[in-house]
């Protein structure tokens, strides 16, 4: 439902002095994306006229971010408090009619909220609305001086409270409705507030409600919802209640999550029915995985797509890479960027891949690096075997056929290719394209020199007789004098 009269105003121009760091606040991730990110996504669906992001520090970082979602950005500098950032934006918000004024901060705010403060400000024609929360520990937070029922007389800030007013556990979300033009008069009689010389929003609601205009205070459904970051433990506390949110709605789509509270999903990931994730498996970025896969314990899947009865063992680290239905990989796999891995292939532990592709069935189990390789169908790259893909200057390709056997601790040597149906010997090293069904053989041949070593066994036994029988004799002789020292003391 579009809301044309309508104006979001993110405030996102803070530097966020009490998270003690060099980054904005704003641009601070929980729940796998920045704080402010979330805010503007929230606000999408609303279909409003325009949405204004408020910027400040790291203004063209913060604008990088939000523009791409379809956000305005209005440069507010210096930083003279919320009241104050939204006088800056006026201009921009031009004829809407309400504006939904948001912190950047406070990225837990779902949609259906949003909704629901709207129509309730919508119903009662105020002039502000407020969204708030009734919490345990209100410290930290503006308080809701309430009038009588859903009327609210200010909000008063945490550094202000008188005794009384501490006792006051509804706290103000910093998230509102207001009607633009009962807004500006109101905004412009508020005075700095603290010794920043800060002008506070949060006052203009206290004059809004002395010129007997109508405040609604609207307590949000779920208090964690309006739980804003300032510290280095509130974006903890936010990203925990992101990740279970993500948690509960895979397994609600059917997938099993062992120790959900140790898994980490990031907001795109998919996966199918009956897929299992084991403890500590993190699936980031834009992984999708399909049905019945198992994914195991220590994982890290970022960027990946899984087919259908995908299975990753344990300790994987995957990036960017397809692996179609039923491959099956680990433990201790590596995928870098860049790999498709064909279906019902397998690769094994400590196996390195790289910009590579791996054909139907193909297998390389043990200790391996495949870099820039195109693999065949039904190949065999034995235990060791590395593909040499780069000189110090350029990376080369190798390539690999159908039904190849690379014996174990080869090298090839790119750029090469091994036609379909060859062999490599074990411990070759090759240099030259292998013809298809040839056997390649790239190393030392052996020379075998019967009873050697049972003579040079001989040899060193003779050499060393003398010195030990002097040894042992010496040994003897220091028992005996200490058994007849332990006598006499007896
Ligand atoms: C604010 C509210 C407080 C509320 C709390 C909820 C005020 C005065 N106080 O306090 O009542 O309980 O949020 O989380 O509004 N910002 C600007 N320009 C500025 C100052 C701030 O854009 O000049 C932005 C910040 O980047 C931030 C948001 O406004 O995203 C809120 O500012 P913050 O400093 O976090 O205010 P709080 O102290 O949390
Ligand atoms: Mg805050």
């Amino acid at each position: 439902m579009p809301n044309r009269d309508v104006a979001i105003v993110v405030l996102a121009a803070g530097k966020g002095t009490r998270l003690k760091s060099s980054l904005a606040k704003v641009l601070h991730s929980a729940g796998g994306r920045p704080l402010v990110d979330h805010v503007v996504r929230a606000c999408a669906p609303l279909g409003p006229k325009k949405t204004v992001v408020i910027v400040g520090h790291q203004a063209e970082q913060v604008a990088a971010r939000v523009e791409p979602l379809e956000a305005e950005t209005v440069l507010q500098q210096p930083q003279h408090g919320t009241g104050h950032a939204m006088q800056v934006a006026k201009r921009t918000l031009g004829n809407a009619k309400i504006a939904v004024v948001l912190p950047g901060d406070a990225p837990l705010i779902r949609t259906e909220t949003l909704k629901a403060l709207m129509n309730a400000h919508r119903a009662a024609n105020a002039a502000a609305t407020i969204l708030t929360a009734v919490v345990a520990d209100p410290s930290g937070y503006g308080r809701i001086v309430r009038k009588s029922g859903n009327s609210v007389a200010a909000i008063v800030e945490d550094s202000q409270l008188s005794p009384e007013q501490r006792e006051i556990n509804e706290i103000n979300s910093s998230i509102y409705c207001f009607t633009l033009d009962k807004l500006w008069p109101a905004l412009a009689q508020v005075k700095p507030n603290n010794k920043h010389r800060e002008i506070y929003l949060t006052d203009a609601v206290a004059v809004l409600a002395s010129k007997g205009e109508t405040v609604l205070a609207q307590v949000s459904p779920d208090p964690r919802e309006v739980l804003g970051c300032n510290t280095r433990a509130d974006l903890a506390e936010v990203d925990r209640n992101f990740r279970e949110w993500k948690r509960n709605e895979l397994m609600d789509a059917g997938v099993t999550i062992l120790l959900p509270e140790t898994v980490l999903l990031d907001p795109d990931v998919t996966a199918g029915e009956d897929t299992i994730l084991e403890p500590c498996v993190q699936l980031l970025g834009g992984t999708r995985i399909g049905a019945r896969c198992r994914i195991g314990t220590g994982s890290v899947l970022t960027d990946a797509i899984l087919g259908d009865d995908v299975t990753v063992e344990p300790h994987c680290v995957v990036a960017k890479s397809r692996l179609d239905a039923e491959v099956r990989i680990g433990p201790f796999s590596r995928l870098r960027p860049d790999n498709h891995l064909k279906a019902g292939s397998r690769i094994g532990n400590f196996v390195e891949m790289k910009k590579s592709t791996l054909g139907e069935g193909s297998k390389a189990m043990h200790l391996t690096y495949l870099g820039d390789a195109k693999i065949g169908s039904k190949a065999n790259i034995g235990a060791g075997t590395i593909t040499c893909n780069y000189d110090g200057f350029h990376k080369y390709p190798t390539t690999i056929g159908n039904k190849v056997f690379i014996g174990s601790d080869s090298a090839l040597v790119a750029p090469v290719r091994i036609g379909d149906g060859a062999y490599v010997a074990a411990g070759s090293t090759v240099t030259d394209n292998v013809p298809p069904d040839a056997l390649a053989i790239a190393r030392g041949r052996q020379a075998n020199k019967p009873g050697w070593a049972a003579k040079k066994r001989r040899e060193l036994a003779a050499a060393e007789k003398p010195a030990k029988s002097t040894k042992r004799k010496r040994a003897a002789r220091k028992t005996s004098s200490r058994r007849a020292k332990s006598k006499r003391r007896r």
